[in-house]
Formats: C-alpha cells, structure tokens, sequence
C-alpha cells in the first residue's frame, strides 16, 4: 500500500534551507563517521527513490531546483515521476517533465497521487509549509529526516507548524559513512 513520506535533510537544529533557500550547508557538507557505537548503514537516497512514485512539492522548492537546472545545465532531476508543484501561479515546466501545476489542497490531491504511484510511495518533497499541509489533513504516514550536524540558527523549519495527533514513532535509525544520520517515524492517524 502506498504511504506518504515527508522525506528531507535538516541540519542538527532543524532547518531544511537557510532564509535566501541556499542550500550549501547540505550540498558541499563533508563529514565522516567511523562506526563507533553503531556501525554505519549502507542506502540513502537512491535506494529511497527506487521506492517512489509521485511526488509532491511547493513552488519556492520547484523554482530553487529550476534555477539549479539553469546553473548547471542539467536536465529535470525526476525524469518519468508523476509531479504535483503546488502553487497559484503559471509556472514554466521542463521539457518531458511529468509536471502538472496545481492550486489546490492536499485532500484534493492526495487520491490522484497515490494513483500515480501505482503502489509505490508518495514523497512529500518539501517545503516545511507543504509538509505541514499534509500533517495538518492527517495525509502525511511518515517522516524520514536526514540529520546533517550543521548548526544554521535560522532558516525554513522542517515543519512550519506545530503537529497535533497522536506521538510519532521511532521506526529506524541510520548512522551514514558521511556522518549523517536518517531518522524515520511513523505518524499515528
Ligand atoms: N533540505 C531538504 O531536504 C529540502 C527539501 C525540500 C525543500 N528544501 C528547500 O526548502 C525551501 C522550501 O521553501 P518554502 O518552505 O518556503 O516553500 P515551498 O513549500 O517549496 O513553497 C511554498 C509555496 O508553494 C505554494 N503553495 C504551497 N501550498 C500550496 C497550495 N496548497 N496550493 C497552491 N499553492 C501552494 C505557495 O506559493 P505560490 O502560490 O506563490 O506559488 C507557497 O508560498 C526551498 O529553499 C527548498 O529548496 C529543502
């Protein structure tokens, strides 16, 4: 069955991009660890979106990775993925890309989504007002944050909001080689 997963990185103090939505702190942190304790565990992202099949994110997000494709020169980063970019207004959409604009709510998207996905997971790319949304309509299964030890002080949180409902669950802990450390946890809806 499909679930919904908020998945992103937060530096140690919850942050998933600095207020102008620079993310150097994430693309250029260096880190290592050597299994003290708990020995480091192998996947992360590719292993992650192997288990994906829609996605879902707010427009300031969609834009930042639009300007990456314009600075680098690459092409869209999720070829053939069904692509929900919340926002009210005309946004351009890549060539080939599977994007389709919307103005709408997370209860009115979430069945399309899940659709989509043909049995695979939802991934709430972000931002935190996004995945605040998907929280807020109990549509959000799971939280899986990345832990990079950062401290930035101020910027975009992981949620926006406060989360009422029941207590979230520990469901995995994994120490990466790079030093971060993935945490997931299953919402009670
Ligand atoms: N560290 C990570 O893993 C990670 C993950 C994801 C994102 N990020 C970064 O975090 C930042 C996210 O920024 P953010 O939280 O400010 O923004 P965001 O969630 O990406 O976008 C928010 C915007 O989306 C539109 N929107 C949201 N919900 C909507 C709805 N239900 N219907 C219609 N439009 C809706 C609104 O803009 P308009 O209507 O004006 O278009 C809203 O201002 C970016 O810098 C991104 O790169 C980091």
């Amino acid at each position: 069955m499909s679930r919904v997963v908020y998945y992103a990185a937060m530096s140690l103090d919850g942050y998933i991009a600095e207020d102008d939505d620079t993310l150097d702190w994430l693309n250029s942190y260096d880190g290592s660890y050597e299994g003290n304790g708990a020995p480091p565990v192998e996947g992360g992202y590719d292993e992650f979106y192997e288990s994906v099949g829609a996605i879902v994110m707010g427009s300031v997000t969609y834009e930042w990775v639009l300007g990456y494709m314009k600075s680098t020169g690459r092409s869209w980063m999720y070829p053939g993925m069904p692509s929900w970019i919340l926002s009210s207004r005309d946004l351009p959409v890549p060539e080939g890309a599977d994007v389709r604009i919307v103005d709408a709510s997370a209860a009115e998207i979430h069945d399309g989504m899940v659709a989509a996905a043909a049995g695979k997971n939802v991934w709430v790319v972000g931002g935190g007002n996004v995945a605040s949304q998907f929280a807020d309509a109990a549509l959000l299964d799971e939280v899986r944050a990345t832990v990079v030890p950062v401290v930035l002080g101020q910027g975009k949180p992981l949620f926006d909001r406060r989360i009422d409902g029941g207590p979230m669950q520990l469901t995995g802990v994994y120490p990466r080689k790079n030093g971060m450390v993935e945490l997931t946890y299953r919402l009670e809806s």
